[in-house]
Parts: structure tokens; sequence; C-alpha cells
């Protein structure tokens, strides 16, 4: 039985790299964002706005708990969940963790275009964009570095370029 956790950073490419990842090792997907927006019938932001932060991530927390049961999956988190509660002992004790690690320079780059709908990030752009996630990943990555792989997605020539995690996951999972 496979269950495989995917954390990292927004923007780091965690559902690009899960639906490449969950192919080449015929697991299912799911994205706990989207599963707790079916749930709930809102976007994550409608959740943070009409119910704030701390409750998103109660929310978050709980339904966690109830994907982590799924098998042969593979569970790509949202960026913040490794970082509250003991959500990472948790998933380290459910499954395999796999850290996506980027820089703050690329992450930022990417985030550019998609800072509207993540209310972490509330509108920031340009320099302000980078200083936060500076800032914010060095808050969260003892949380991230707590996961049983790393895998650096700045190395990566395509995003298809998956193979030494492929093989990694092969014999580990
Ligand atoms: C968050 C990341 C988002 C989403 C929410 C909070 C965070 O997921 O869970 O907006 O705190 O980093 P992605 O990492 O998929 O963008």
């Amino acid at each position: 039985m496979k269950r495989i956790f995917l954390i990292g950073y927004m923007g780091v490419g965690k559902s690009t790299i899960g639906k490449e990842l969950a192919k080449r090792l015929n697991l299912s997907l799911v994205d706990l964002d989207h599963f707790i927006e079916a749930r709930y019938l809102k976007s994550i932001r409608k959740i943070f706005e009409e119910h704030g932060e701390e409750n998103f991530r109660k929310i978050e927390n709980k339904l966690l708990h109830e994907v982590a049961t799924f098998e042969n999956v593979i569970i790509s988190t949202g960026g913040g969940t490794p970082c509250f509660f003991d959500n990472i002992a948790y998933m380290n004790g459910k499954g395999t963790t796999v850290y996506l690690s980027s820089s703050p320079e690329s992450l930022a780059n990417k985030l550019e275009r998609f800072v509207h709908s993540r209310p972490v990030l509330a509108g920031r752009t340009g320099n302000e964009l980078l200083a936060f996630i500076q800032e914010n990943l060095e808050v969260r990555k003892p949380f991230y570095t707590q996961a049983q792989i790393t895998f650096d997605v700045d190395a990566m020539k395509t995003r298809y370029d998956i193979q030494p995690l492929v093989e990694q996951l092969s014999t580990i999972a």
C-alpha cells in the first residue's frame, strides 16, 4: 500500500508534479485544497474571507485526517498544511512525505500571476512578494525539512523530469 504526501511552498508545483507522479506510479491523486473546496462548496479564498485563517487551518487539519485514510494515493497538500498542529508528524506516521523545494526567487516568479487566489500572499507583487516569501519560507522550512524525502524542483529541466523521484519512491514507498 502506498500513500505519498507532497508538501512544499505555494507555487512549487505540487499539483503538476503530483499528476505526473500519480501517472507513473499508477496511484490516484487527491488535492487537499480541492477536497476542502468540494466539501465546503466554497473556494479556499472564500473560506479565508468568511471564516478566517484560524478556522481554515482547523478544517484543513480535519480533512487531512480524512484523506490520510485513502490507500494507494498521492496527496497533494496546501503550502501551509505541514506547518500547523502536528500535521507533519502525523503525515510522517501515515505515509511517505516528499518536500518539493525551490528558491524564493523562482517561487516569487511563478506566484506573481497567482497572488489573488492565495489569501496568504494578500495581493503582494514584485519585491514585496519576494521579501514575504523569503521570510515566510524561513518560518516554514523547519516543518518542510521534516519530510522523509526532499526533491529540488529548481534542478528540473522540464516538469516531466521527475524520474529520480519516481525511482526513489518505487523503492521506499
Ligand atoms: C496556503 C496554500 C494554498 C492553500 C491556502 C493556504 C498556504 O495551497 O492551502 O491558500 O498557507 O501556503 P497551495 O500551496 O496549493 O497554493
